[in-house]
């Protein structure tokens, strides 16, 4: 199995793909998880990750606290869309096992540093506050990273923050910028694949049906995180955002893309946290990401339903 890290920002989808992740131990040995601040503030999102954890019986995983905003803006978070709690939905109870000692960053710098180069996969599911920090405060370990496979961003399809940009980018663009210019490599899950993985009814009931308390807390959490895409996009049903990035652990033939050019704007408040992706090749700079743009739903779909059903 692949080891990796999860920095999160739970959030429904997070939750959701945090779940995949502990039902995958023979693709995914997770070495731990940190928490960002993000749809929610840290202390939110370092419990919820927890509430997880707990909720899958696996309360041996190590949680860390990491960035409480981002590195050189106001922290925008994102309760209209996953509500007051971060978790809205299931009534899942307050987590007892602790946080661990010690800050999200070191965690990350001190795995990189005591494994082998190569070794570490890093998923980022929020902000990357976390993830740029720990490569400016120890820039040793950035070429010890194997690899990042990030939820962010967005091209053809836009934004669902601003208009040019998506929620994970736009909260801090800066660290987004440090970690697309970082040289390691990267696969991107922008919205424009996102947008494909939807909880139709059909699917929504597939995870009911588990019958399990994980198969129902799903059903739950994707009812409520898709009332606003549906009122907001007229979309079929929530898009599953970050689980897009565990699936391609698991199984990334699922998934198709291009080998491009992505810069974050930084600069004009117009268009804020964009991902400037050069899908067409119509400038000669380096590629530096996967920019993935489709996948098959189907497939993704039984995967989750299948990996749920172990929990
Ligand atoms: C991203 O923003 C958050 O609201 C979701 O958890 C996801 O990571 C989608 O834009
Ligand atoms: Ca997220």
């Amino acid at each position: 199995p692949r080891k990796v890290i999860i920095d999160t920002d739970p959030g429904q989808d997070d939750a959701v793909a945090i779940l995949l992740a502990l039902a995958s131990p023979e693709e995914i040995d997770l070495l731990g998880i940190t928490c960002v601040a993000g749809n929610v503030p840290l202390d939110l999102t370092s419990k919820n990750a927890r509430i997880i954890c707990e909720l899958a019986g696996k309360t041996d995983v190590k949680v860390y606290a990491g960035c409480d905003r981002p590195l050189g803006r106001e922290l925008v978070t994102a309760e209209h869309v996953h509500g007051k709690t971060g978790l809205d939905g299931p009534n899942l109870p307050d987590p007892v096992m602790p946080l661990c000692d010690g800050h999200g960053v070191d965690f990350i710098i001190e795995q990189l540093r005591t494994h082998d180069a190569g070794q570490i996969t890093l998923c980022p599911l929020g902000p990357l506050t976390n993830i740029a920090t720990a490569f400016e405060k120890a820039p040793d370990i950035v070429a010890r990273v194997s690899e990042i496979v990030l939820m962010g961003g967005g091209y053809f399809e836009g934004g669902n923050i601003t208009p040019t940009a998506e929620f994970n980018i736009y909260v801090d663009p800066q660290a987004a910028d440090i970690v697309f210019k970082s040289g390691v490599p990267i696969v991107v899950m922008p919205l424009d694949v996102t947008h494909k993985a939807l909880v139709t009814k059909q699917r929504n009931d597939a995870f009911r049906a588990l019958d399990t308390p994980v198969g129902i807390a799903v059903a739950q959490m994707t009812d409520f995180f898709e009332r606003f895409d549906k009122e907001k996009y007229g979309s079929e049903g929530a898009p599953l955002h970050d689980p897009c990035v565990t699936a391609y652990l698991i199984k990334p033939e699922l998934f198709s893309g291009r080998h491009i050019n992505v810069e974050i704007e930084t600069q004009s408040e117009l268009t804020m946290g964009m991902t400037v992706a050069d899908w067409w090749g119509v400038t000669d700079r380096k590629p530096n990401a996967l920019f993935i743009g489709d996948l098959d739903a189907d497939g993704f779909f039984a995967l989750l339903t299948d990996r749920l059903a172990r929990l």
